[in-house]
């Protein structure tokens, strides 16, 4: 398999080029099926050591880091930061630099904090991964995104997507939009006013404060999940209820979109508040598909960076 990746680090979709893109998408389609085999392993990463560092819950990304890890037989090891040094008061800079010193060759990192991933990656000496930091990005979540979308239409040239919700606050959004402008997708962003980032224009999405003008046409449509931890004494929203009305996913709505449109969502979801079950459930959902698209992503991930490693570049 190819691995010229020329990238020691994934921070961030941006920085990403499209050929970039195609290939850690044909990367993760080469290893798809070793999770759907009797015997999930190969024995590509054999000898390496990876760490999972979540400063924030998470159940889709951590878990499929693992999996990703040992089914390429990698040694993986998952710290829970609450339980570590940090509950005694450690930074963030001791913390990392103490867990290299380990001689991980790879450290994923979730934090709250947006540029956490960047301020590590530029004081250690392995490879770091993006899962989430703050508002900024989730470049793994916009990977597996694409990949269940390519599947599902055969690419991602010019597809017409409605992204609805939380905007504001979503590091999936704006990875997502950095990735499907590398397509020349038709992006549309949907939420109330107050949701939607002053500018957002500049990436070349366009803005809706309705949804069904929103959804005319659309071939993807996908869900985000309000963020209640982040909206909390902000005064974004009127009431969750109100949102639920006028911004919630139901099947009347998603009539506005192509008939065969599929519906993402990166979950965890609030079901009953930005989509209904029933839309959740509906044979056009690929929500599952997403998360079964995420193993294979981070085994490619993992696989593209312990290359560049491999070659010291
Ligand atoms: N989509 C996503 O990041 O989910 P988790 O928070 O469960 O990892």
């Amino acid at each position: 398999m190819k691995s010229d990746v020329p990238h020691r680090h994934l921070l961030g979709i941006e920085g990403l080029k499209r050929e970039e893109v195609e290939h850690i998408l044909d990367t993760a389609e080469a290893f798809f099926d070793v999770s759907r085999r009797p015997l999930k392993k190969v024995p590509t990463l054999r000898g390496k050591t990876i760490l999972n560092v979540f400063y924030e819950n998470s159940t889709r990304t951590r878990t499929s880091f693992e999996l990703a890890g040992k089914r390429l037989s990698a040694d993986v090891v998952n710290l829970s930061m609450a339980q570590s040094s940090v509950a005694k008061g450690e930074s963030l800079y001791d913390t990392v630099k103490t867990l290299e010193a380990m001689r991980p060759d790879i450290v994923v990192v979730r934090h709250s904090s947006s540029g956490a991933p960047h301020f590590i990656a530029r004081h250690v000496s392995h490879a770091v991964i993006n899962a989430g930091d703050g508002m900024h990005e989730h470049p793994t979540q916009a990977l597996l995104d694409a990949f269940t979308i390519r599947r599902a239409r055969g690419n991602l040239d010019g597809v017409k997507i409605a992204i609805v919700g939380d905007i504001a606050h979503s590091r999936v959004a704006r990875s997502n939009m950095l990735l499907l402008s590398l397509f020349g997708a038709d992006i549309r962003l949907v939420a109330p006013r107050t949701l939607l980032p002053v500018g957002v224009e500049r990436f070349g999405v366009r803005t809706f404060d309705r949804l069904e003008p929103a959804l005319e046409g659309a071939e993807v449509v996908m869900a985000l999940r309000i963020q209640n931890e982040r909206l909390e004494g902000g005064g974004f929203l009127p009431s969750v209820r109100e949102f639920s009305k006028r911004f919630g996913l139901n099947e009347a709505k998603m009539r506005f979109a192509q008939e065969d449109a599929i519906v993402l969502h990166p979950g965890p979801m609030n079901r009953g508040v930005e989509i209904d079950p029933f839309v959740a459930d509906a044979a056009r959902s690929r929500i599952l598909d997403q998360v079964e698209a995420g193993v294979a992503i981070r085994m490619a991930a993992l696989y593209l960076l312990a290359a560049v490693e491999e070659r010291g570049v």
